[in-house]
């Protein structure tokens, strides 16, 4: 029996994940949603509420989970709260970005880390907006761009420092996916990515790497 946690499963690519994953009564999944809702309903799946951008809800979320021995945490849940075309910044909406993709993310994290079993894996879904080696790079959500890119960062580092604990620690660009956030006209589909995350958990894998569709990609 494996036991992860997926933040973010009411919708897009944490609930196709969710439902990937819980389909194997081998794996337990303890799921996130601001409402503590989803619409999964499975005997093997808990949701329970967090906000990212509350520690108050992140300490509360942690005491639920804490005794449980983890395998594996998805940081899935984030926020792009820009429109299209928005370039310059706005450092309201920064702090708000990083205070989700990045700074809860982290405090979640770093809480969580006590829990995890040997060879356990952190997964940070982060973007190919957020890497540095992109060929069509423009201006354009320079606040989610900087917030997955930190995040980027805090992969590398956490492979690291948990290197000697046996902990693997990933990031995972998942490609331009059909979500609210990622609209209809998007090339992948939840579940495509969703399996993308399945196998990368499967594999074992290196830690400190970035991934995209079963390959490692430059950050
Ligand atoms: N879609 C894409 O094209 C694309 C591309 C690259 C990377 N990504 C990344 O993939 C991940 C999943 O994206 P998605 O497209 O599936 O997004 P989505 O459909 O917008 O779903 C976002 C999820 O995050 C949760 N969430 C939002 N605000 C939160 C908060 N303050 N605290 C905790 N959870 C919160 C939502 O919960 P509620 O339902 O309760 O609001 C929801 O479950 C994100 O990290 C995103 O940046 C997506």
């Amino acid at each position: 029996m494996k036991t992860g946690i997926i933040t973010g499963c009411s919708r897009g690519i944490g609930y196709a994940l969710t439902e990937l994953l819980t389909d194997n009564q081998n794996f337990k999944i303890i799921g996130t949603s601001t409402s503590g809702k989803c619409t999964i309903s499975k005997s093997n799946f808990v949701c329970y509420p967090l906000n990212l951008s509350n520690s108050n809800s992140i300490v509360t979320f942690v005491n639920k989970v804490k005794k449980l021995k983890i395998d594996f945490l998805i940081n899935n849940a984030g926020i792009l709260i820009e429109k299209g075309n928005d370039s310059v910044i706005n450092l309201e909406q920064l702090r708000q970005t990083f205070n989700v993709n990045l700074f809860g993310t982290i405090e979640l994290t770093e809480k969580l880390i006590p829990s995890f079993e040997k060879n356990g894996h952190i997964i940070n879904i982060t973007s190919d907006w957020g890497s540095f080696s992109e060929n069509n790079f423009d201006e354009f959500q320079p606040h989610y761009k900087m917030s997955k890119t930190a995040l980027n960062m805090y992969t590398k580092l956490l492979a690291k420092r948990l290197e000697e604990q046996n902990l693997i620690v990933s990031s995972l660009d998942p490609g331009w996916t059909q979500t609210d956030m990622g609209g209809n006209d998007a090339s992948r589909k939840p579940t495509e990515v969703a399996a993308d995350i399945r196998d990368l958990l499967r594999k074992n894998p290196e830690s400190g790497n970035f991934w995209h569709q079963g390959k490692v990609r430059e950050w």
